[in-house]
């Protein structure tokens, strides 16, 4: 099994998932890290980890049917079998999706379906939140939508920020994804729950 890691910034959660998989923690090898960022800071992050990086910067691209031409044939000629969005922030079309379909996941920072898009975490303070977190999901034509494969929850505590909620959510990214990819390689389809002491 061959993973291609799509990103387009820090690459936080494609390092977590580099490292699993190099540890032997996850059955698959990452084939290619595309950031459509050539600024991305996880494409050096990658490189250090001895993985093949490239980027494909969507702004030269006259179409998004064009760009993801390009996109779907770079993860084809590094022969990934499935693709692993991780902070990537373009979104995806039908055709792409229907092309990899059931073989694209992604991490999203809230329990969905609460607050799919941007901004999750200001939002899950403003709508009085006292629990929030992350989900791993496979990726289906509606954004932030698709078969839960995990979820992991964090306390929104009093004082918290967007920030501080943020990166302690974050932190659960970190180790939610991994096992959610292990999981769902290794064909076990029973959802993942990590905090409320399952985890
Ligand atoms: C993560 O919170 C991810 O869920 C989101 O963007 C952030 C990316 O962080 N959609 P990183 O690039 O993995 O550090």
């Amino acid at each position: 099994m061959k993973i291609a890691i799509l990103i387009s910034g820090g690459g936080s959660n494609m390092v977590a998932l580099i490292r699993a998989m190099q540890s032997g923690a996850i059955a698959a090898t990452p084939a290619l890290v595309l950031s459509n960022r050539p600024d991305a800071g996880g494409l050096a992050r990658a490189r250090d980890m001895g993985v093949a990086t490239e980027t494909l910067d969507h702004r030269g691209f006259e179409s998004r049917a064009e760009f993801e031409t390009a996109l779907h044939a770079r993860i084809e000629e590094s022969g990934a079998d499935l693709i692993c969005l991780a902070g990537f922030m373009r979104i995806l079309t039908a055709a792409f999706i229907a092309r990899w379909e059931g073989r694209i996941l992604n991490i999203h920072p809230s329990l969905l379906p609460a607050f799919t898009g941007l901004n999750t975490h200001q939002r899950a303070l403003d709508a009085g939140c006292t629990i929030h977190g992350c989900t791993v999901h496979l990726v289906t034509a509606a954004l932030d939508d698709g078969p839960i494969l995990g979820q992991a929850a964090v306390p929104v505590l009093t004082d918290d920020d967007a920030t501080t909620l943020a990166g302690r959510v974050l932190a659960q990214e970190h180790r939610l994804y991994p096992a959610a990819l292990a999981r769902h390689i290794g064909g076990d389809q029973r959802p993942i729950s990590l905090g409320l002491g399952q985890g």
